[in-house]
């Protein structure tokens, strides 16, 4: 189920002096009221000029000293990389390109690889019970289909109890075998199942239905790399000397056409704490709008290797990603392609090339 984002519809046709009701919120199950416009037709009409690039605020920085109007350098004694805030959002920070090539290549091969493994629930999860190997699958052309025996060892780790008969279990298949032995067995193709991944979790496990965390589910400590980069890039927003703490994240896989509705991330109990927001793949719109739904977003873009991090009164506002930009021209990533240009980086290229991963990180307690 799909409760965060939805597919189209189109950009308002100017990203700026619009407030966030237009949006589908995660908790709301109105679809959204916006024009019904053609995807290209959409894209050719939006006014990019009013979105702020922080790159090149960065490079006028370097160059000139001086920031536009509104925003400012934020000075941190302790943080070693320049991070810019916004005057009229106090507890949002922007660090441009806080991940180098390398750093986003390892963080995008986790999210394909690692991060949709269980007992990281993903929204295949409550379909197909969990996938264990979904990308070597794709990369296998392999398809997935009901399992007739489940395994102990995955129940133990998953911490399953066989009396639960609901429990589904679903396991991946060599194409041919599939098609010319047994037609009659549902399946689904792995390469259609990464195309609709949408999201997954990983450390405390979001329960979506219900809107927190679900201590009771199975799961693993955020991975201590991930939980290195977090802390490190958290520090200008941690009140002084303390130290964040990692619990939760949530990936954001990002198809083409794929939005992110005005939300809030409310579930957290300590709002001063930052989330740690790390964009990867095609440059995306991000909108950060105010404490009410009605107020202007600000628009600006996000990079493959931006982290944005939210607290304090940040926390409170209403925020949104409602375009990705997965067309060559404007996707900003033929230095990240060129990455992933050995033949045995073929799936990974394919789809970077046309998809965003966003990983953001939570303190929850
Ligand atoms: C979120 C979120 C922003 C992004 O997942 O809560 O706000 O940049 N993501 O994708
Ligand atoms: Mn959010």
């Amino acid at each position: 189920m799909e409760l965060r984002r939805s597919s189209t519809p189109p950009l308002p046709s100017t990203l700026r002096g619009r407030p966030f009701e237009g949006l589908r919120s995660c908790t709301s199950s109105t679809k959204p009221k916006l024009p019904k416009v053609g995807k290209n037709q959409a894209h050719r009409k939006t006014d990019l000029s009013g979105v702020i690039d922080f790159h090149s605020v960065l490079e006028s920085f370097k160059q000139c000293g001086t920031t536009p109007a509104g925003i400012f350098k934020y000075e941190c004694r302790s943080f070693n990389r320049p991070v810019f805030c916004f005057e009229e959002r106090p507890g949002f920070y922007f660090i441009p390109g806080a991940l180098t090539d390398d750093e986003q290549v390892h963080w995008i091969r986790e999210s394909l690889i690692s991060f949709p493994q269980p007992p990281n629930r993903t929204n295949h999860t409550e379909a197909y019970g969990p996938i264990f190997g979904l990308f070597d699958a794709v990369q296998n052309n392999k398809v997935l289909v009901e399992a007739k025996s489940t395994s102990s060892e995955v129940d133990r780790i998953l911490g399953y109890d066989k009396t639960n008969l609901n429990s589904k279990r679903f396991s991946f298949s060599e194409y041919c075998m599939i098609t010319n032995n047994d037609e009659s067995y549902k399946s689904v193709a792995a390469s259609v199942l990464l195309r609709k991944l949408r999201w997954s979790t990983l450390g405390l496990q979001f329960d979506w239905s219900k809107r927190n965390y679900a201590v009771s589910l199975p799961h693993k400590r955020i991975p201590d790399d991930l939980c290195l980069v977090a802390k490190k890039m958290a520090v200008p927003a941690m009140p002084n000397g303390e130290e964040f703490q990692p619990e939760a994240a949530i990936v954001n896989y990002f198809g083409p056409s794929d939005m992110l509705g005005g939300h809030l991330d409310d579930m957290e109990k300590d709002w001063s704490k930052p989330i740690v927001s790390i964009s990867l793949g095609c440059k995306a719109i991000f909108l950060l709008g105010g404490k009410s739904r009605e107020d202007m977003p600000i628009a600006m873009f996000l990079r493959s290797g931006d982290i944005v991090l939210m607290a304090g009164e940040a926390r409170e506002c209403f925020h949104g990603v409602p375009r990705i930009f997965s067309d060559s021209e404007h996707a900003d990533n033929v230095d990240l392609l060129s990455q992933f240009s050995n033949e045995e980086d073929l799936c990974f290229r394919e789809y970077i090339k046309t998809s965003r991963i966003n990983i953001n990180i939570r303190q929850v307690n």
